[in-house]
């Protein structure tokens, strides 16, 4: 078995990774951390896990790292700026890292320290960590010892974006106009467990806004992603809006694009079903079908649509997931599988919930 920790089990990126690993058949949960909720059972603050999981939170203070040492895999559900502190003593006593927040994730220092503000802890072992997303890194990610997991509005993006960028890699032209427009969506769950005003009930429901308008953390990842994970030959400029929608679960990423002429000529829905037909988690709807988001609900899976307009000058990418799951927990999960040369859908085949 598999021995996991995971720091940060209070939020809920934490409670998900409880769910997802405790039905996992080669995993063992054997710490969770807690600050606020030391030596309180899991399953009294989470009734959803009685029955399914006898964990208690702990806080070791200064003895945290010496058992977290002590596990083959750690999974940070924590909030930016806490697995990097721990990561260098974790990889040098052989423990994998899966860090679910930013640390792991942007190559570039300049563009974490200015988006994360605050220096890294770790540079060198951020040059040796692995972004996350299996259905492009798999092969590197067999080999991690640090996993950034990527941002929930990255994966829809990036994965969204994969077949088109790679057929202009292998066509050596372009397919798009250079502007890419990201109009995305999220549940309020994205935003985590803490008290906050702005996701008070009474400020979510029956209510829509944007938020990071002229700029938001999860762009410098969806260019990293297209310019370096899928080795875009081309520039492109990417406008990304992200939305608070009235739901708990779920994202919702809408992709515009505009055709050149050679564009024009391929057929998206071929191209994507191609690109995607051995993913276990990516499903690319049949043309003419629209997602939502509760078809993913709980999930890892993903489900993407094309659609291009009558004129076939513009084509659209619509991508649903769980942002707690693919988008966060359930990715992680599929990662670690990767890392420790498992069936990459062990613990995670299971259908989403509906209604
Ligand atoms: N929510 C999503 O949909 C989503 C999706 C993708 C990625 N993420 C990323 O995943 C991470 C966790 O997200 P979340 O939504 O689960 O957050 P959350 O609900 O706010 O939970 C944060 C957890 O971290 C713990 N924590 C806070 N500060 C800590 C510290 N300094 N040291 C150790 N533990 C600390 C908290 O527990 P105590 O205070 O009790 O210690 C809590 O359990 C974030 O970085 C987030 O950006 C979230």
């Amino acid at each position: 078995m598999i021995s996991a920790a995971i720091v940060g089990g209070t939020g809920y990126t934490g409670i998900e990774l409880i769910r997802l690993l405790s039905s996992h058949p080669e995993v063992s949960i054997d710490l969770l951390t807690s600050r606020s909720e030391a030596g309180r059972r899991a399953d009294e603050i989470f009734p959803s896990l009685r029955g399914i999981s006898d964990l208690v939170f702990s806080d070791l203070g200064d003895e945290t790292l010496t058992a977290l040492q002590k596990c083959d895999v750690v999974f940070f559900a924590t909030p930016h700026g806490v697995a990097m502190q721990q990561a260098e003593a974790l990889t040098q006593a052989g423990v994998k890292v899966v860090d679910l927040a930013a640390d792991f994730r942007l190559q570039s220092l300049a563009d974490f320290e200015h988006w994360y503000q605050q220096p890294h802890a770790c540079p060198d072992l951020l040059k040796t960590a692995v972004y996350g997303l299996p259905e492009i890194n798999r092969d590197k990610l067999s080999e991690a010892l640090v996993v950034g997991n990527p941002g929930c509005y990255p994966t829809t993006a990036i994965l969204g974006l994969k077949p088109i960028i790679e057929l202009e890699n292998v066509q050596a032209e372009r397919l798009i106009e250079p502007r890419i427009v990201i109009d995305a969506k999220s549940g309020v769950s994205g935003a985590g467990r803490q008290a906050k005003l702005a996701l008070n009930y009474a400020e979510t429901t029956d209510n829509f806004n944007a938020y990071g308008v002229t700029g938001h953390r999860h762009l410098p990842e969806i260019e990293q992603g297209i310019e370096q994970l899928l080795s875009s030959q081309f520039s492109h400029r990417v406008r990304f809006l992200p939305h608070l929608v009235p739901m708990i679960r779920g994202m919702f990423s809408s992709i515009h694009l505009e055709l050149t002429e050679a564009g024009k000529a391929i057929d998206w829905q071929s191209t994507f079903e191609d690109s995607y037909h051995q993913e276990a988690f990516i499903d690319v709807l049949p043309a003419g079908i629209y997602p939502d988001t509760r078809s993913v609900r709980a999930s890892n899976r993903l489900r993407i649509a094309v659609h291009q307009n009558n004129e076939r000058s513009e084509l659209t990418v619509l991508v649903v997931q769980d942002n707690l799951v693919k988008g966060a927990a359930g990715q992680a999960v599929q990662n670690m599988n990767v890392m420790f040369g498992l069936d990459e859908t062990l613990g995670l085949n299971f259908a989403p919930i509906v209604p």
